[in-house]
């Protein structure tokens, strides 16, 4: 194996099993270190793998912004025609240059910030609903109860879609995530992707056609009308990037919530100030650094990159660590620990950054925001009851697929 850092071969085996051994969506953060330690100014290239391992917070936010980092080569190149791969193609996500800028405008242009500080109180009133529906005096489990069907009907009440479909629409954001990240390729979940992702294209291809016959409140509509220069989103691009928004805007806030929790519950002094003081402005962005929902991003480089130290040939897989940029040490002290008072905890790259930055991160530093306020005020007595909750297989959208808590009641 050849590397341009310098780690012998051995040592290069081992990071990478630390990284990527079964164990590691639990506790990823040890196989991270171990990368660390191998790499220099963040950065670990193996050039025989046409690969490189991004740790350093620096050189992820360098690469996230520099234009010759790729989103959309991998799948242009990907073989094989199936519906789910017809879902993907024309996210906005995986454009790049002015095919992105495009389609990210005229999402945005209906995704207005006045839409989104409009969802605050739609937020407060389904957190009161759900929160006031748990039990006190029982083990109750906060991902079903709280963490999937709140982002679920926040984003479903701003797509204008009906309520009726919640149980569907969440498990097609899930197909979507294990798509995108998870570690399970056999065929009987590729086969439900598959239909799922065929399930998906039809609803949505149905409902803009019905759309742009009749609008009705919601960003569907303002989004089949969105105009850019007298172009529109053809009706693939509409239904995927509906697609998109539906999951991105689900299963990410609703992996942080349960995850922020869990993390809480090993720092309780973090939970007391929390308690003491639950509109603290820094806890959502303490939590994204701390949580980081989307652990892995990926680019390809069209053009060599120089960083300082190295510079990496183009063509190269590049492997965005995120989780691990936000745990670098020479940017967050003590990385590990919740500290609502870190002065920098903003600059986490939770979101990315650069052209794909995070289109939804209001919206989602809003519900992370009300729903800890809510929680600490609320129930200061939470206990998180399985110390040990089971992980989904996905590394890269990392979350638990339960939380079970006893909430004590309010003091
Ligand atoms: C993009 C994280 C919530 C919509 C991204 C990216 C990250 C991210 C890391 C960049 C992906 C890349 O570079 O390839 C998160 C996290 C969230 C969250 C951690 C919550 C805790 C949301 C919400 C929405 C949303 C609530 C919308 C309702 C999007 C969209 C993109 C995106 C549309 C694509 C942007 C583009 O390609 O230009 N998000 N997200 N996200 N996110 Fe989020």
């Amino acid at each position: 194996m050849t590397q341009a850092s310098g780690a012998s071969a051995p040592a290069v085996q081992a990071a990478l099993q630390a990284l990527w051994h079964p164990g590691a969506v639990r506790d990823p953060y040890p196989g991270y270190e171990a990368v660390r330690s191998l790499s220099s100014g963040g950065v670990l290239p193996l050039l025989e793998w046409n690969a490189v391992f991004v740790t350093g917070h620096a050189a992820n936010s360098a690469l996230l912004r520099s234009p010759a980092a790729r989103s959309g080569a991998w799948l242009a190149g990907a073989p094989g025609d199936t519906d789910a791969l017809r879902l993907l193609k024309p996210m906005m996500l995986f454009h790049d240059g002015a095919a992105h800028a495009r389609l990210r405008g005229l999402v945005q242009a209906a995704f207005t910030p006045r839409v989104v500080a409009e969802q605050r109180e739609l937020v407060r009133a389904l957190l009161a609903e759900l929160l006031s529906a748990l039990p006190n005096d029982t083990e109750t489990d906060l991902v079903a109860n709280l963490a999937a069907p709140l982002p679920a009907r926040v984003i479903m009440h701003m797509l204008g879609l009906g309520g009726d479909d919640e149980a569907r629409f969440i498990r097609w954001t899930q197909s979507v995530a294990d798509l995108l990240g998870g570690a399970d390729r056999s065929p009987e979940l590729m086969g439900r992707i598959e239909a799922d992702a065929r399930e998906m294209r039809a609803y949505f291809r149905d409902l803009a056609d019905e759309l742009r016959a009749q609008p009705r409140p919601g960003l569907l509509s303002a989004l089949a009308a969105a105009e850019d220069g007298g172009e529109r989103l053809s009706s693939d691009e509409l239904l995927s990037n509906a697609v998109l928004l539906l999951a991105a805007g689900h299963e990410t806030t609703s992996n942080l919530i349960p995850g922020g929790l869990l993390e809480l519950s090993r720092q309780p002094a973090a939970w007391a100030a929390l308690v003491a003081q639950p509109e603290h402005p820094n806890v959502a962005d303490e939590l994204l650094r701390i949580v980081s929902p989307v652990q892995y991003d990926g680019r390809t480089l069209a053009e060599p990159v120089s960083l300082p130290g190295v510079t990496l040939p183009a063509g190269l897989h590049v492997q965005l660590l995120l989780g691990a940029a936000n745990r670098d040490p020479e940017v967050f002290p003590e990385p590990g620990c919740i500290n609502w008072e870190r002065p920098n905890s903003a600059r986490h790259l939770a979101f990315a950054a650069g052209a794909h930055y995070c289109l939804g991160a209001s919206l989602a530093r809003l519900e992370i925001r009300e729903t800890f306020a809510a929680l600490a005020t609320r129930f200061p007595g939470l206990t998180v009851t399985d110390p040990n909750p089971p992980f989904k297989a996905n590394p890269v959208l990392r979350g638990v697929s339960t939380l079970k808590v006893h909430l004590n009641g309010p003091v």
